[in-house]
């Protein structure tokens, strides 16, 4: 069996036992919901970079299991409140919690799974437990930061690419750095492979949200994906595929493009086709792309840098090469 799949099939075991004890939590209306979204599933990205950050650096990876645990259990917090802020329906091919129950449940539910990312941290030894709630509490707040960004952005015209990169860096890609730092805790590593690996994720994590915005509009399976196709576009967000538009249109684009964004949202469906048209015409994929690969390439200089068995450091290579092919 492939390595990812034994990391994969130890966390979902890890994360079963949590689960099953959380679905039976009263009142049920506060827990429920909790272990609904965690029982939709996903990818599961950032337990494993947890995982493969500890075995990296020689250390059997059961040490990281609670630091795997408490990142995808903020990752689903971070989704449920995500989908109140988005207005989203669906996720993960399901309904949204918000949805499913109502907004208020999705709130406390929410907390619930923050407070709980932070509880089974206290597993560890105290000095690893504190190093591990600092770095899970300074990325938390990064990540509001960033959410707070991403809306602020909607309705701001004067948007740069570069505030862009800054918005997904704070609201992703910190998550993706904490995930293998924490690993990197749990293997006893040292500072300068600590923020290598963090260096790593967090470069990796800009380029997943690159690929995470051009599947939101260019998905080629969306019940795969299991998101609304087209949701950035009709929420006006500033990503990069509408701000490298902006950049590359003409006059006549530029004033089509404005006028996209002016479209109310029942007219929802022109308003995605004549962007995704705007897009295909300006070969903005492409651009996306090749951003997203410039963000893997840092990536890989930080692993680089990492000192550890060159073999081993393989399975994370081969992990960055997976998510750039990401389809879901
Ligand atoms: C979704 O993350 C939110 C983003 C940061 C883009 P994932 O794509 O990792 O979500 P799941 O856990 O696989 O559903
Ligand atoms: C999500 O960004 C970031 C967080 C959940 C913190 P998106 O809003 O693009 O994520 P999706 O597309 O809903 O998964
Ligand atoms: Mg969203
Ligand atoms: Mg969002
Ligand atoms: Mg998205």
């Amino acid at each position: 069996m492939k390595q990812f799949e034994q990391l994969s099939l130890l966390f979902s075991d890890h994360l079963r036992k949590f689960s099953s004890e959380l679905d039976s939590g009263r009142p049920s209306e506060l827990y429920q919901p909790c272990s609904y979204i965690l029982s939709l599933g996903g990818k599961r990205l950032r337990p494993l970079l947890a995982l493969m950050a500890c075995d990296l650096l020689g250390k059997d990876t059961q040490a990281a299991l609670n630091s795997a645990l408490s990142v995808e259990l903020f990752h689903n917090f971070s989704l449920i409140h995500d989908d109140i802020l988005d207005e989203a329906p669906l996720r993960r091919n399901q309904p949204t919690v918000h949805l499913k129950w109502n907004r208020n449940i999705a709130i406390l539910s929410g907390d619930a799974l923050l407070v709980k990312s932070l509880q089974v941290l206290q597993h560890y030894p105290k000095e690893e437990a504190m190093q591990l709630s600092a770095l899970m509490c300074k990325t938390a707040m990064e990540v509001c930061e960033g959410q707070q960004l991403d809306m602020n952005f909607e309705t701001q015209t004067s948007v740069r690419i570069e505030d862009y990169i800054h918005m997904i860096r704070c609201k992703t890609a910190v998550l993706l750095g904490c995930s293998l730092q924490m690993g990197a805790i749990n293997a006893q590593a040292g500072p300068e492979n600590q923020q290598h690996l963090y260096d790593f994720g967090m470069n990796l994590g800009i380029a997943f949200q690159l690929l995470d915005d051009l599947l939101d509009a260019f998905a080629p399976n969306a019940e795969s994906f299991g998101k609304q196709p087209g949701g950035d576009i009709l929420s006006n967000k500033k990503t990069f595929l509408l701000l490298k538009a902006l950049d590359l249109a003409n006059e006549v684009q530029k004033k089509e493009i404005v006028s996209i964004l002016q479209m109310p949202g029942d007219q929802g469906h022109e308003k995605i086709s004549r962007m995704l048209d705007i897009y295909k015409i300006l070969n903005i994929k492409a651009e996306c792309e090749a951003q997203a690969d410039a963000y893997t390439n840092q990536a890989l200089a930080s692993l680089d840098k990492v000192k550890a068995d060159s073999d081993k450091k393989k399975q994370l290579q081969q992990f960055a090469a997976q998510l750039l092919k990401r389809e879901v």
